[in-house]
């Protein structure tokens, strides 16, 4: 039911962990299945130069998380906060449907993250 990006992205979840002095935390919990999502960014000139997350859950999350943060790597925090869950799941050639609110945890975190930074700054 997962394509081969969904799998390997489970399996070797890129920038997974945490972030210490992070400029920016973001962590959401979804209202759908209860699970969680933290996303710590570093931002240098405006651009998200280092980003790491931590989930407890699905391996769909693990997945859309890994993604994101590849995605938002080396992006200006604008850019950043345009990737939606559809990007997410797009890049990660689809979602089963019963999936997609999975998405929207990695994006809403991500998103979080970057109101931190901008309160703090
Ligand atoms: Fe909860 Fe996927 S089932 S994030």
């Amino acid at each position: 039911m997962y394509s081969e990006k969904v799998m390997d992205h489970f399996m070797n979840p890129r920038n997974l962990g945490e972030l210490e002095n992070a400029d920016g935390v973001g962590e959401v919990g979804n209202p759908t299945c209860g699970d969680l999502m933290k996303i710590f960014i570093k931002v240098e000139n405006d651009k998200i130069i280092d980003i790491k997350f931590q989930t407890f859950g699905c391996g769909a999350a693990i997945a859309t998380s890994s993604m994101v943060t590849e995605l938002a790597k080396g992006k200006s925090l604008d850019e950043a906060l345009e990737i939606t869950r559809d990007d997410v799941a797009t890049n990660l050639e689809g979602l089963p449907p019963l999936k997609m609110h999975c998405s929207n945890l990695a994006s809403d975190a991500l998103r979080a993250a970057i109101e931190d930074y901008r309160k703090r700054h």
